[in-house]
């Protein structure tokens, strides 16, 4: 992994990606949160869906990603991405670059932690998170008490990916059958463990509506614990700047695909995507 001895500056921009459109979800929550930030997002449309490869196959995908982050001056990464989360080794790259880099695990996790009541969480997430057994083992170092029980959805993201996610008739009975798998035990509790799922969320809330279920949705949790890293670092971009910041899309694949589909996720105008082969 390169290394980088710069100085890290304010108006640096923060890396974020996804194996495709999910992470914009994230991508979105910061910028909400930290709008005067600039931001390079990579989809890695080459490799997507993450969720069906091997741990190996996804950290060959994701050095190059990094490094790409890094040549282009990143203060931060975020891993908008839950299999990418949980098949690398945050604190092993943590030691191998200078900048924070941080994942949608940890965030997500603590959020449902100060939520289950009866102690039983759901886990809707991708195939290749369920092996990973990230989820479980994360909650469990905080709460060994907690049930936890999951269901990967492999039909869900390539369905997205279609842009099917406004098509409620065929994405809701698919999205509804997985999660009724979830909801026999009893779950107080539904984590959306893939980013992906965060564009589908009506249609898991709408079905959960009166079950006394909550939601927790990573996206504002990462958002959260991004801007208190830049601000405990004093490296937020406000202090400089009060024009919305710049946000450079790069995809290794398809970029017009991506600019189309992923406006719908944005809710804003994608122009000018780049193609990246890295
Ligand atoms: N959005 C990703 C996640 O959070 C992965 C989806 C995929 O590429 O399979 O897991």
């Amino acid at each position: 992994m390169i290394k980088s001895n710069r100085r890290v500056k304010n108006n640096d921009p923060i890396g974020i990606f996804d194996s495709g459109f999910g992470g914009l979800s994230i991508m979105s929550a910061i910028h909400t949160i930290l709008p005067y930030e600039n931001i390079i997002y990579f989809g890695d449309t080459m490799h997507s869906p993450y969720g069906s490869k091997s741990r190996n196959a996804i950290r060959e995908y994701i050095i190059p990603i990094i490094n790409f982050f890094i040549k282009c001056n990143v203060k931060l990464i975020v891993i908008a991405c839950n299999t990418a989360s949980a098949t690398v080794s945050l604190p092993a790259i943590q030691n191998k670059i200078r900048i924070p880099i941080i994942g949608v695990i940890l965030p997500g996790v603590k959020l449902a932690l100060t939520s289950s009541c009866h102690r039983k969480i759901g886990i809707v997430c991708t195939e290749s998170t369920l092996i990973s057994q990230v989820y479980p083992k994360t909650i469990n170092h905080f709460n060994k008490k907690l049930k936890i029980y999951q269901q990967c959805c492999p039909l869900l993201v390539p369905l997205i990916e279609e842009g099917f996610s406004n098509n409620t008739n065929v994405i809701s009975t698919i999205a509804i059958n997985y999660l009724e798998k979830l909801l026999y035990y009893d779950i107080d509790t539904l984590i959306l463990g893939c980013t992906h799922y965060l564009l589908i969320k009506n249609i898991f809330a709408s079905y959960i509506r009166n079950k006394n279920i909550k939601i927790i949705d990573s996206a504002k949790a990462t958002a959260y614990e991004t801007y208190n890293i830049l601000y405990n670092m004093k490296l937020t971009n406000n202090i400089y700047n009060k024009n919305h910041g710049n946000i450079l899309f790069f995809v290794s694949d398809n970029p017009n695909k991506f600019q189309t589909i992923g406006q719908k996720f944005f809710f804003q105008t994608i122009n000018n995507v780049q193609q990246k082969n890295l």
